[in-house]
């Protein structure tokens, strides 16, 4: 967020930065760019983007719970406290990094219905048809959170799993009071949930009148539906009233789901993807997510270049990111998918040796051409809103956690299953509907990704651990599509690259390129006008893009230091949050 002067400030007070930490005799250390400073903790840190998630989840530390079982609270609380993402009818990625050193991965993300079929988003003339598969029941996957949630306690958490409910079933039975920033969040999908009556009687006074700040959101079915997990665990979810209700409420709305894809549905724990870049590791998300092989692509592409040299924003930097992101991304979309149905080359995207090859095809006068790059035997037209969340926990101990998980758009398909509070995912829009036809975010995908009955869409969401000398150093991800990639990967190099510290790091203006649609997305101030005229003058499409949701809210925690410089100067201890200043809910909670 920029900050400007008050138009009546008087002139005498606008002080820089610089002028201002010498005036009240601070550190140099201590000042900061743009950004508010990360917030401090040295036993535990929770950033979620949503206030009262964070409570929850510091609570829980301090409570005796580990890092997982933060995670575990937080992700049932955010389902309550934050419906435009958190969810326990969408699905979603935990990376675990324990303090021996160890990481995993649990995958919860949506199956597509056992009756689904390739071609069931097209209509008679063969085209996709508007909104079947992001509206309604038709546009919802198998949900997995409950069942991943479950998993991370069972395996590598310590409390009960009364305990992780309790705070969300109180929040949703006595209710939350609703702020301007939680407001604006139901606003911005006002009529879409007005359409779906059980949606409406939830998000809506009893009128159909819209929730005024200080008013009470309170959820009762979901009360009762997350008290019958704490209950009865994930079976209650999968095989008894809850998966009954949601099966009735999609035959009822023209869905697909039957309860064998309940009784089937399962998480699975995978090895995470993990790649060096100059000394730091990446633990990040495998398929069926793209983001940890994108993300690693890219970095080793990058790693053959002085970028803290170049300088962040500058043209040179930005031209190495869009081509390397360029390349990553036609790799993305044309090779990757579920683990389970189809082969992911991830030997040869992780390569050192094929980053090598892809610097060796860079121009260094021209913008690369996207149309130059695709693959023979796809299909690709050029292309052209949405939720997901993400949330990094530390504990004392130091085990790390990242979990993003979703409903996919703002509120998933906008229906909820009558009786029960949930709201449903509309993930089936990550598959590829039709090759060569872009998604919600724009990307166009080939078959690897196309639907098959019980296969995951493929992914963008990269919750990410980064370790250095063996050491916890950063836990960092974000919501915003496709996005997700270029955001964690920016976070990452701001802080390891250009010295920022988090907060600055989360905060910076970005820029983002996928291959397809061919241009450079920047978000305002991102470039200055002077960098932005060469980019275009070497042949780059660059489009100021303001529609702020798609640019993420990144949560990240940094170890040993606000920012790289103080962590090698530094003593070592605490754990510095940051929320990004574009969630308007969130909050890093230390302690
Ligand atoms: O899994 C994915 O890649 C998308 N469903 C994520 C959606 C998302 O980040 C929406 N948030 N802005």
């Amino acid at each position: 967020m920029l900050h400007h002067p008050h138009p009546e400030e008087p002139r005498r007070l606008r002080l820089s930065g610089a002028a201002l930490a010498a005036l009240l005799s601070l550190p140099l250390g201590s000042a900061f760019a743009a950004s508010p400073a990360p917030v401090e903790g040295r036993k535990g840190m929770v950033v979620t983007a949503h206030h009262l998630a964070s409570d929850v989840g510091l609570d829980i530390l301090k409570a005796g719970g580990n890092a997982v079982d933060a995670a575990v609270a937080v992700g049932y609380a955010l389902a309550v406290v934050y419906p435009t993402a958190g969810n326990l009818g969408g699905g979603g990625f935990m990376t675990i990094r324990l303090a021996d050193g160890s990481s995993t991965f649990l995958d919860f993300r949506e199956r597509a219905p056992l009756v689904s079929t390739k071609d069931m988003y097209l209509d008679e003339t063969g085209e996709p048809a508007p909104g079947r598969s992001t509206e309604g029941w038709l546009a919802v996957g198998t949900p997995g959170s409950v069942m991943g949630l479950e998993e991370a306690r069972e395996k590598y958490g310590s409390l009960s799993r009364e305990a992780l409910l309790a705070p969300a079933v109180k929040l949703a039975r006595e209710g939350f009071t609703l702020n301007a920033a939680d407001l604006a969040m139901i606003e911005e999908v006002d009529s879409y949930l007005q359409r779906d009556p059980a949606a409406k009687a939830i998000f809506f006074r009893a009128g159909g009148e819209p929730f005024a700040p200080g008013d009470k959101l309170i959820q009762t079915d979901l009360a009762d539906t997350l008290q019958a997990i704490s209950e009865g665990g994930a079976e209650a979810f999968y095989q008894g009233p809850i998966a009954d209700k949601i099966v009735a409420g999609s035959r009822a709305g023209g869905g697909i789901l039957t309860s064998a894809d309940f009784k089937n549905y399962a998480v699975r724990e995978l090895e995470p993807v993990r790649c060096d870049y100059r000394g730091y590791e990446i633990v990040s998300s495998p398929p069926p997510s793209s983001g940890g092989v994108i993300i690693c692509e890219i970095l080793n592409v990058l790693e053959g270049y002085p970028l803290s040299y170049f300088g962040q924003g500058s043209a040179e930097t930005t031209r190495l990111m869009v081509e390397a992101m360029r390349h990553a991304f036609v790799d993305r979309n044309a090779n990757l998918g579920d683990p389970d149905f189809v082969e992911n080359p991830l030997e040869r995207m992780l390569d050192k040796g094929y980053a090598a090859e892809i610097r060796g095809r860079i121009d260094p006068y021209r913008a690369g051409v996207s149309s130059d790059l695709t693959p023979p035997d796809f299909t690709a037209a050029p292309a052209e809103s949405p939720e997901t969340t993400h949330y990094s926990i530390v504990d004392e101990a130091g085990n790390a956690v990242a979990v993003t998980y979703t409903l996919n758009g703002s509120f998933g398909a906008g229906v909820v299953a009558p009786g029960t509070g949930i709201l449903m995912n509309n993930e089936m829009d990550d598959f590829t509907v039709k090759p060569g036809v872009p998604n919600l975010y724009g990307l166009v995908q080939g078959e690897a990704n196309a639907v098959e009955p019980g296969k995951s869409p493929l992914s963008s969401m990269s919750p990410t651990i980064v370790s250095k000398d063996g050491e916890l150093f950063m836990v960092i991800g974000s919501p915003g599509g496709s996005r997700i990639i270029t955001i964690t990967l920016q976070a990452i190099l701001n802080v390891v690259e250009f010295g920022m510290n988090i907060q600055e790091a989360v905060d910076a203006p970005r820029i983002h390129h996928q291959w397809l649609p061919d241009r450079v997305f920047m978000e305002p101030y991102a470039l200055s006008p002077d960098t932005r005229r060469i980019l275009v003058g070497m042949g780059y499409d660059v489009r100021e893009d303001a529609n702020w949701p798609i640019w993420g809210e990144a949560a990240g925690i940094l170890v040993g230091g606000r920012s790289l410089a103080e962590i090698e100067a530094g003593d070592g201890t605490g754990y510095f949050g940051a929320i990004d200043s574009r969630a308007s809910a969130g909050a890093a909670r230390g302690y």
